[in-house]
């Protein structure tokens, strides 16, 4: 167990704390190992679309989400010294406010950041939508395109934020399908019944601006910086031959992005399509016109993008959750398919070949069903080909598990290795409950073209690297001490978090080992010890570090760690150790 005689393999009276055994622990170069463990059960914070990202300057993991912040303010962070226990920052990333230069009305959804460590700024990258007619106009041609989905970006000089708007305006960037029959203008609102056969369908003018969300920034090693996104449901009717319908899709698209914003030492450039994207369906389709609405002007620009991820290019069953939506609630909701929230990382296979995988998730996030697929390709742009192993992560109801999916991938403390990752995201405890953060390990071997998971459910092996802890105190004896556990880098554990905490207990009393005779006692209260009473000669409290369970009927754990590894010690990653 963890204790303060942990290191000294000998009981220690706490009435005269020994602080140098953490001095000893610490300065150790051995391998440590520890038995900690964490749970996805009872999950305490609320999350969606979660993005993390280990810090270099903090030594620690930040997690990006779109639930969770305090009121006004959008999107919710907060901190962890071991990737499964977290402190919820106050507030937000970015202030309702008039200084945050915001620019969306609504629809403030899944935010990454990436921190630049050349110039120190931090990037927020998240998707926002106009409802304002005339900003929707000015993005989607139509004054009442209701989807209205951008994506914008917020800077600080920290990760723990606030962030503030580069511009009030999106990134620029006006996607637009030149090909697509705008099956909308065909339909009325509330656009929920689409044309009956694919020859009504294709009378529809061609050509829609792209509502998006969901960016995930790439940057591949050659230097390149690709954004990946989904293009929004709303307006990508396709016909489905199998279902015989019309379905309305999201899907995942890619689009190079310029790089001045990226390196600029003040960060107050604006992300931007690159050059080779801007504008190429100028002209298309032929007789576009640009505003239906003379009071409305419309977008001159028409980009492009490279599509990565759709359902009709490879179609797998387990995508097919809400195909039949429309019937199945009485005509209030469409028939839909998403492909969303995809997240990429490069690995190379042992001949050196350069392997893209790509997570995304499927079907609805409100459903039980909302899932994990994963796609390979040997460029950024693909083509992608699914695995036939998806859904690789999905609802488990007999652990209570539900709606997992839009999480993020990565490597323990920032590594890039395949060798520990994880992917942390969001998944439910009921089908009625809203979004919280779990976590889960994920394994990746480039040579199989193998993306698979570890468990979501049971008492999990923390991410290494984490070990040794310390604890130390800054009192003895009586009256109330805060005690402090810290990581292998001094980052301390936030002790009120339901994921772990204190235990303390009077070993000893009077001579005759009866504490009761004079009335000592000992409470926790999350980092707080508090000693009562008249403590007798050589009475001793012991503080021990412990960790939730997955089962509230199986008794806490006590965390002990070992230099170097023992018979029973399973290897969870030495690479950091
Ligand atoms: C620790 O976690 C508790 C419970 O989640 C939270 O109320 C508290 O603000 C956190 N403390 C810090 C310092 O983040
Ligand atoms: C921001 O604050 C304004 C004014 O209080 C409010 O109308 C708006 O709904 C808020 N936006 C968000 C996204 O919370
Ligand atoms: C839409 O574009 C396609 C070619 O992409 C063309 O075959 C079709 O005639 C166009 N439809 C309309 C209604 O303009
Ligand atoms: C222009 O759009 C606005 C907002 O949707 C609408 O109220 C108005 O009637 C439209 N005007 C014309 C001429 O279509
Ligand atoms: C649809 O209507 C039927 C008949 O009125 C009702 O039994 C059913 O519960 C309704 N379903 C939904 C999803 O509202
Ligand atoms: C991972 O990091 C190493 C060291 O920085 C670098 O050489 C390698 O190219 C990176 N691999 C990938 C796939 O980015
Ligand atoms: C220990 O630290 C806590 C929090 O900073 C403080 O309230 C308390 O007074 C300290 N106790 C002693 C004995 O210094
Ligand atoms: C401890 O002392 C109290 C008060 O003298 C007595 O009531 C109690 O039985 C003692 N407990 C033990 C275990 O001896
Ligand atoms: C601490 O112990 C002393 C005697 O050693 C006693 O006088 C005092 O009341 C105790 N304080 C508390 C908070 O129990
Ligand atoms: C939880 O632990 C109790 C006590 O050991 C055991 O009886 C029960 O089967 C466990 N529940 C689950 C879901 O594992
Ligand atoms: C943890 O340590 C405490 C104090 O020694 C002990 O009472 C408890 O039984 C231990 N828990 C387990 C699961 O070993």
């Amino acid at each position: 167990m963890m204790s303060l005689s942990t290191f000294t393999g000998k009981s220690i009276a706490l009435l005269g704390l020994v602080f140098s055994s953490f001095a000893l622990a610490k300065s150790s170069s051995k391998s440590w190992q520890t038995d900690a463990t964490y749970t996805n059960t009872n999950p305490t914070n609320l999350a969606a679309d979660v993005y993390v990202r280990w810090d270099t300057s903090t030594n620690a993991y930040w997690a990006y989400s779109t639930e969770g912040m305090d009121d006004g303010w959008m999107f919710a962070i907060y901190t962890s010294p071991d990737m499964t226990t977290w402190s919820k920052i106050e507030g937000g990333a970015i202030k309702n406010a008039t200084e945050s230069a915001n620019w969306a009305q609504d629809w403030y959804w899944a935010p990454e950041c990436y921190h630049n460590e050349e110039t120190g700024w931090y990037f927020l990258f998240y998707a926002g939508r106009y409802t304002e007619p005339e900003l929707v106009a000015q993005y989607f041609k139509y004054p009442d395109f209701e989807e209205g989905s951008k994506i914008g970006v917020a800077v600080s000089r920290s990760p723990s934020g606030p962030f503030v708007n580069i511009a009030a305006h999106p990134i620029d960037y006006y996607p637009f399908d030149p090909t697509y029959h705008d099956i909308n203008l065909l339909m009325t609102s509330p656009y929920l019944v689409p044309p009956s056969s694919p020859s009504i369908g294709e009378t529809a003018p061609n050509g829609t601006y792209i509502p998006s969300i969901d960016p995930n920034v790439f940057f591949d090693d050659d230097g390149s910086i690709w954004l990946f996104f989904s293009r929004n449901a709303y307006r990508n009717w396709i016909w489905d031959d199998e279902y015989a319908e019309y379905i309305e899709e999201s899907n995942i698209y890619a689009v190079r992005l310029d790089d001045a914003w990226w390196n600029d030492p003040e960060a107050k450039t604006m992300p931007a399509v690159h050059e080779s994207y801007k504008d190429v369906n100028q002209g298309k389709p032929e007789g576009w016109v640009t505003s239906v609405n003379s009071s409305f002007p419309g977008p001159t620009r028409r980009d492009g993008w490279e599509q990565i991820i759709a359902y009709h290019q490879q179609p797998q069953e387990w995508e097919n959750a809400h195909v039949h939506d429309y019937i199945a609630s009485n005509g209030t909701l469409k028939n839909r398919r998403w492909s969303e929230g995809s997240t990429t990382i490069k690995q190379y296979d042992s001949d050196g070949n350069a392997v893209y995988f790509l997570t995304y998730s499927a079907n609805n996030y409100e459903s039980p069903y909302y899932g994990v697929g994963y796609a390979y390709a040997s460029s950024p742009l693909g083509p992608y080909y699914k695995s036939n192993s998806n859904p690789i992560l999905s609802q488990d109801a007999s652990r209570s598990i539900y709606s997992t999916g839009h999480g993020s991938i990565i490597g323990v403390k920032g590594s890039n290795s395949t060798k520990e990752l994880y992917y942390p995201h969001h998944a439910r405890p009921t089908v009625e409950a809203d979004r919280y953060l779990y976590n889960a390990r994920l394994f990746v071997e480039p040579d199989s073209l193998y993306v698979g998971f570890g468990a979501d459910a049971g008492d999990l092996r923390l991410p290494s690297g984490v070990a040794p802890f310390s604890v130390s105190s800054n009192s003895t004896g009586n009256g109330t001490w805060t005690v402090n556990v810290e990581n292998k880098d001094g980052v301390a554990f936030n002790l009120s978090s339901p994921a772990n905490r204190l235990f303390a207990w009077i070993e000893s009393g009077d001579a005759s080992g009866n504490t009761t005779s004079v009335g000592v006692d000992v409470e926790v209260v999350g980092e707080n010890v508090t000693v009562t009473g008249a403590l007798p000669q050589g009475a001793t409290i012991n503080v021990v570090y412990q960790r939730a369970r997955s089962n509230d009927s199986q008794p806490w754990l006590n965390v002990s760690q070992v230099t170097g590894l023992g018979a029973d010690w399973e290897l969870v990653g030495t690479m950091l150790d």
